[in-house]
C-alpha cells in the first residue's frame, strides 16, 4: 500500500539510542549526549525577539516564494562581507537545507538520473535523490583523502547517466572541507560534462582558523550552494534556509518553490533578518568559540584513551572517530555504550556502509562539564572491556 521509497528508507540507528537514553534520562539517570546534531544553545534572544514583533505585527500570512527581499538582502550582505558578490536574485529562502535539496533535486533530476554522493555522508542525501526517482551513487571516501572525494573518484564514479554530484563541506559526519585545488579541479570536470555541482554548506562559519575559504561560491560563482540558519545561526527548530543557484535556474526553481512550499515560514523569515545583526553575529561567533574549546577537550581526551582521530576536522561540531582498537563493530560499541555507560554516541552505519563498522561520530554539542564527564565512563567502559591502547 505505501511507496517503495518508504518501504526502502531504513531508520537511523541513532533514533534507538536515543529512545533508549529518553528511557534511562526517566529512571533519573544522567545521559551523556554525544549524538546531537544540533547546537544545544537556545536561539539567540534578539532572532526571538525580532520573531515575537514579526507575530504582533501580524506577519503571519504566506510570502514570496522566493522569502522577503528583507532577508534575501541580508544574506547577500553576508556573502558581501565575504568578498562574494551574490545577486539578491540568485538567492532563495527554503524551509531548512532539507526544503532546499527537495527543491535542487526536482530541479536538476530526472527519473533515472544519477547523483554522486560521499559514503560516509549526510545519511537522508539519497532520499532527496530517490524522491524524484533520481539514483543516488555513493563514492566512498576514506581518511586518506580527508574524507572528501578527488578528482579520481569523481571521474572514476561519473557514469553515462550522472548528471551532477552532491557534496558538503564542511561535511557531517566528518567536518572536513573539499581543498580549494580539488574542488575546483572537480567543478571543471563536472561542468565539462555539462553537470551540475551542488554544494552543502550548512556548517559554514562552524569553520576553523586554517581554512582559507568560506563560501565555495568565492572559488566557483556558477555552483549550486546549500545553506541552513540550523547550525551556526543555532535556529534548527524554525526551519528556515536557502539556496543560491545561477541566474537561468531561478525561474525554474521559483516555480517549483511556488508549487511544493508556498512559501517558507513567515515569522522565522522576519526572525532571521536579526541573525545577521552585528550583536547577533556576536552571539553566534561567542558560540563557534565554545564549538572549538569543546572540540579541543574532546579530541584530546579521545586520543588519551587511545581513540584514534584519523583527520582532524575542519569545521561543523563533529569528530568522526575510529575505534577499531576496540576490537567491536561500531553498532555494538554504540549500543553498549548507552547501556551500561549512558553515554550516547551515533555509529558510522548512520551516514553509509563504507567503513562504517570502524566509526564513530561524536558531537560536541554539550557543555564542557558533559564532555569530561562522558570522557570519563569512556574510560570506564574501555577498562572494563579491558581495551588495549
Ligand atoms: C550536511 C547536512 N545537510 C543538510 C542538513 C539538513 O539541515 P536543515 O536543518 O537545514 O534542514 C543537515 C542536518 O543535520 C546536514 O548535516
Amino acid at each position: 500500500m505505501y511507496s517503495q521509497l518508504s518501504n526502502d528508507i531504513s531508520p537511523f540507528t541513532v533514533m534507538q539510542l536515543v529512545q533508549r537514553a529518553g528511557e534511562f534520562e526517566a529512571k533519573g539517570k544522567r545521559v551523556v549526549h554525544f549524538e546531537v546534531g544540533e547546537p544545544d544553545f537556545q536561539t539567540a534572544v534578539p532572532i526571538v525577539s525580532a520573531a515575537h514583533a514579526a507575530l504582533d505585527a501580524g506577519q503571519t500570512k504566506y510570502t514570496s516564494a522566493q522569502g522577503i527581499i528583507e532577508l534575501r538582502q541580508c544574506i547577500a550582505d553576508f556573502y558581501r562581507s565575504q568578498d562574494i558578490a551574490i545577486p539578491v536574485e540568485r538567492i532563495l529562502v527554503t524551509s531548512g537545507a532539507s526544503g532546499g535539496l527537495v527543491l535542487l533535486a526536482s530541479l536538476l533530476l530526472d527519473v533515472g538520473d544519477e547523483l554522486l554522493i560521499t559514503d560516509p555522508g549526510y545519511p537522508c542525501n539519497e532520499v532527496f535523490a530517490k524522491l524524484v526517482g533520481g539514483v543516488p551513487i555513493k563514492v566512498p571516501v576514506s581518511a586518506e583523502n580527508r574524507f572528501q572525494p578527488t578528482l579520481a573518484d569523481i571521474q572514476n564514479a561519473w557514469g553515462e547517466n550522472t548528471k551532477g554530484i552532491l557534496l558538503a563541506s564542511p561535511a557531517n559526519p566528518t567536518g572536513t572541507m573539499l581543498h580549494p585545488d580539488e574542488f575546483i579541479a572537480i567543478q571543471n570536470f563536472v561542468a565539462a560534462r555539462g553537470g551540475f555541482f551542488i554544494l552543502d554548506e550548512i556548517y559554514q562559519n562552524l569553520t576553523r582558523d586554517h581554512v582559507t575559504y568560506t563560501s565555495g561560491l568565492s572559488l566557483c560563482p556558477e555552483i549550486f550552494v546549500l545553506n541552513s540558519f540550523s547550525k551556526f545561526f543555532g535556529m534548527t527548530g524554525w526551519r528556515l534556509g536557502w539556496v543560491v543557484v545561477p541566474e537561468a535556474a531561478v525561474e525554474s526553481l521559483t516555480k517549483l518553490a511556488q508549487n511544493l512550499f508556498i512559501s517558507p515560514s513567515t515569522p522565522a523569515q522576519y526572525a532571521a533578518v536579526a541573525a545577521f545583526a552585528d550583536d547577533t553575529m556576536s552571539i553566534h561567533n561567542q558560540r563557534k568559540k565554545t564549538f572549538e574549546a569543546r572540540a579541543k577537550i574532546l579530541s584530546q581526551g579521545l586520543v588519551a584513551l587511545g581513540f584514534n582521530i584519523p583527520v582532524m576536522p575542519d569545521g561543523a561540531f563533529y569528530l568522526y572517530v575510529d575505534i577499531s582498537h576496540t576490537n567491536m563493530d561500531s553498532a555494538d560499541f554504540c549500543w553498549r555504550l548507552i547501556e551500561d555507560y549512558q553515554v550516547a554516541v551515533t555509529p558510522g552505519y548512520d551516514f553509509g556502509d563504507s567503513n562504517a563498522g570502524n566509526y564513530v561520530r561524536f558531537a560536541y554539542t554539550t557543555s564542557e562539564e558533559s564532555i569530561v564527564l562522558g570522557l570519563d565512563r569512556l574510560g570506564k567502559a574501555l577498562a572494563d572491556w579491558e581495551v588495549k591502547v
